[in-house]
């Protein structure tokens, strides 16, 4: 299956992502992921991305397109994706569907977590996330089974830099300007499947998995 979650910061596309990923049997891809693997790493590609996203605006469309394509071209995408994070925009969203179609592939649906804004501030004000997996993490609603460490690898969860309250609100309008205008254009193509992403993380992948088909 080739998936994409769409929503704004907080709507919990990184939640669903990793039980769907285990469920589906795909990757789950998320190039806020991939860019934070690049800035711990010390290249020139995660030092210019760091700029871009402390200060919560989108890291140039050359830069992440070049990043998910190569990605996609790794033989356990062969069978399908989850997209996290991409398309954030219009360009974006071209540029992944012509190189799906020159592989003969397509987008199977697009998943649109709908959240209203004060809920999206009170999610990202208390993440936590493990610095190896991604796996996000939230100090009262879906926290750790042991005290700040991840339940997956163990290691010390940390707070991201853009969950800082200023970096959150750029990033919210950042996500009405250039990333919310991609509801309609997957709403055009019939790809579009929105659905309420308020309720437990469980509740929402439910209502996933309902609308996938189970
Ligand atoms: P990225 O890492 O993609 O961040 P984002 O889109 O802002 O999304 P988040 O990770 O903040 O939220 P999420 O929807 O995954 O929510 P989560 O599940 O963590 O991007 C970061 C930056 O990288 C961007 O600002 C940009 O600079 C750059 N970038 C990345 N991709 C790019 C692209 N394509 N183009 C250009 N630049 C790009 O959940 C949030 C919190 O809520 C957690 O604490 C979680 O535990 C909690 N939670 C989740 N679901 C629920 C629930 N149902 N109930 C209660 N709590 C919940």
């Amino acid at each position: 299956m080739n998936l994409i979650l769409l929503g704004a910061p907080g709507a919990g596309k990184g939640s669903q992502a990793a039980p769907l990923k285990a469920r589906l049997g795909v990757p789950h891809i998320s190039t806020g992921d991939m860019l934070r693997e690049a800035r711990r790493s010390g290249t020139d590609l995660g030092r210019k991305a760091a700029e871009y996203m402390d200060s919560g605006r989108l890291v140039p469309d050359d830069v992440v397109v070049g990043l998910v394509e190569e990605r996609l071209a790794r033989p356990d995408a062969s069978k399908g994706f989850i997209l996290d994070g991409f398309p954030r925009t219009e360009a974006q969203a071209d540029a992944l569907m012509a190189m799906l179609e020159r592989n003969g592939r397509t987008v199977d649906h697009v998943v649109q977590l709908d959240v209203p804004e004060d809920v999206l501030v009170a999610r990202l004000s208390g993440r936590r996330s493990c610095p190896k997996c991604g796996r996000p993490y939230h100090v009262e609603f879906t926290p750790p089974k042991n005290d700040n460490l991840c339940d997956v690898c163990g290691v010390e969860l940390v707070w991201r830099e853009d969950d800082r309250p200023e970096s959150v609100r750029q990033r919210l309008r950042t996500y009405e300007e250039q990333t919310a205008p991609l509801i309609s254009y997957f709403r055009n193509k019939g790809l579009l499947r929105p659905l309420d992403g308020q309720g437990s993380v469980d509740v929402v992948l439910d209502r996933v998995r309902a609308v996938l088909g189970g």
